[in-house]
């Protein structure tokens, strides 16, 4: 078993030209449509997508071998030939559907991501699906390519080490050509950092190791680090995450990691993420089907620990600064009951009627905190609701918040193929959160609307005039069941990319 290494992506070349020697352990990725050349027939047959880097001879070799096989080029079928004109072991051909013009960035996406996950034994991946969409292209390939084996010994420890190297085939090799590759490259890594976090066990990650981690990768990468103990905790008012951790024996963190590029004038943005490490739902406990599924309950946190790491890698030229509250939800005589009040961060008091609503404990805290840093936006995610699941599925997940800011957010969701949408929060629900005993309860009575609920929880401790989004990504953060397009069992990394794109937007724009 290795240390906390994490999966190693791997190295991505552009170049303008197929090798001029056979590459050993090599796979060719190249793009297929359902589509002919009109005879009969002949549009149910892969066609070869053939932009400038493979000749007549080569599309008609590859389309022969396709045809032999019966491959027809529909989405995401892969079929694997030999052809022994080409200077790769074989060619994959990765079908991209019916015959059209321009793909979607996602469908390239997909279709990279599907090849590379289909790949065991080979060591360099070269593709021509880079001439469609260069950055999709890198992307996928290298989300696809990702594998967790942390945790395997030998026994069952995967016999090859992954793709190691990914050559993809460009029009140039000009600067502005290797700054995209270098961009995707990049976003791919940390959307792999989010998912090494989601998958590493609660037993290996607590409270105290994941802050560890989180200041070790942020000191690497040059951010200011901070780092509240329980005691600070207590000593500074954070009742929502003294009030959820103190039922462990592992005890809760608060961390502050800042990326500060804007200067004085750039726009300031805080981003929140929850951490809890493991959900067990505390006195209020979970029935024990799939409570497993709980060790992502840090995929918020996870997200926006790689969102920072990657504005500063990228250097943007604003503030980002990140808060992220880890505890782990647990039952015991310690344990906070339910009908406990307890203070959050800035004085609101809350009666925890049900302990397996923490997520808003202690995100509560950490918004209040991040406020104070008087933001122009702040971003907050979390794995905080089933209902979240209920409303919109496994793949979609629910923003939320200021309405100018939220439908900023899920447009750009929307855009890198994140699919975020947007969800209201109706002014009524405020009233469900009425306690008899303290300022908020932190459920309502009702099983209605439980993701705006949670969102209405949150919306009262974001200071006016910051523009804030919420996004909800309990079952996005998380993919229990199998895997699809560029996305692996388990962690998923969702939100990281539609974060980062709102950074670079606000970069960008302002
Ligand atoms: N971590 C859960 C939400 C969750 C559920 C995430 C399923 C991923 C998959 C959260 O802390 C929780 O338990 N929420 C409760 C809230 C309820 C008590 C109001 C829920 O959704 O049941
Ligand atoms: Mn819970
Ligand atoms: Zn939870």
């Amino acid at each position: 078993m290795s240390t906390s290494a994490g999966y190693q992506s791997p190295v991505v070349t552009v170049a303008s030209a197929l090798p001029k020697r056979r590459v050993d352990s090599s796979v060719l990725i190249v793009p297929v449509v359902s589509g002919g050349d009109g005879e009969e027939g002949s549009e149910a047959r892969a066609a070869v997508v053939a932009g400038p880097h493979l000749d007549a001879d080569a599309v008609a070799e590859i389309e022969a071998a396709l045809q032999a096989l019966g491959a027809k080029g529909g989405s995401e079928q892969l079929t694997r030939v030999v052809v022994p004109a080409l200077p790769v072991t074989s060619v994959l051909a990765v079908g991209l559907g019916k015959s059209r013009d321009d793909w979607s960035a996602e469908t390239i996406r997909r279709a990279a991501g599907a090849a590379a996950r289909s790949l065991s034994g080979v060591e360099h991946v070269i593709t021509t699906l880079s001439d469609l969409d260069l950055e999709a292209t890198i992307e996928g390939l290298v989300l696809g390519a990702y594998r967790f084996s942390e945790f395997r010994s030998e026994k069952t420890a995967p016999k090859d080490a992954g793709v190691r190297k990914i050559t993809v085939l460009a029009p140039d090799t000009k600067a502005a050509t290797k700054d995209a590759a270098a961009h995707a490259e990049a976003v791919a890594a940390a959307v792999a950092t989010a998912r090494d976090f989601v998958n590493t066990p609660p037993s290996h990650l607590f409270p105290v190791e994941f802050a560890k981690r989180a200041k070790a990768l942020g000191e690497a990468a040059g951010l200011q680090v901070e780092v509240l103990d329980e005691k600070a905790l207590a000593r500074d008012g954070y009742g929502g995450i003294v009030g959820v951790g103190k039922g462990s024996s592992r005890p809760p963190r608060l961390v502050r990691l800042a990326h500060l590029g804007g200067g004085r004038k750039g726009k300031k943005v805080a981003l929140v993420g929850k951490g809890i490490t493991f959900d067990t739902g505390g006195i209020s406990i979970k029935p024990a089907a799939n409570m497993h599924h709980m060790t992502s309950d840090m995929g918020g946190a996870a997200a926006v620990i790689a969102t920072v790491l990657l504005a500063a890698r990228r250097r943007l030229p604003i503030d980002v600064v990140a808060y992220v509250p880890m505890a782990e939800n647990m039952p015991s005589a310690t344990a906070q009951r339910p009908g406990d009040v307890l203070t959050q961060y800035g004085g609101i008091t809350v009666e925890v009627l049900n302990t397996d609503a923490e997520g808003r404990l202690i995100l509560a805290d950490a918004i209040a905190r991040a406020c104070e840093d008087a933001p122009d936006y702040l971003i907050e995610t979390s794995t905080l609701t089933g209902a979240q699941t209920v409303a919109l599925g496994a793949r979609t997940p629910g923003v939320m918040g200021s309405d100018d800011f939220r439908d900023r957010v899920a447009g750009i969701s929307q855009a890198v193929g994140e699919n975020g949408w947007a969800m209201p929060l109706p002014e009524e629900l405020k009233d469900d959160l009425k306690s008899t005993v303290a300022d908020l309860a932190n459920v309502s009575g009702s099983r209605f609307a439980g993701m705006l609920v949670a969102g209405t929880y949150l919306r009262e401790f974001v200071a006016d005039g910051v523009e804030w989004a919420h996004i909800d990504v309990a079952a996005p953060a998380y993919n229990s069941g199998g895997p699809w397009g560029y996305t692996p069992k388990g962690g998923t990394g969702v939100p990281t990319r539609t974060m980062f794109a709102v950074l670079e937007d606000i970069a960008a724009n302002g």
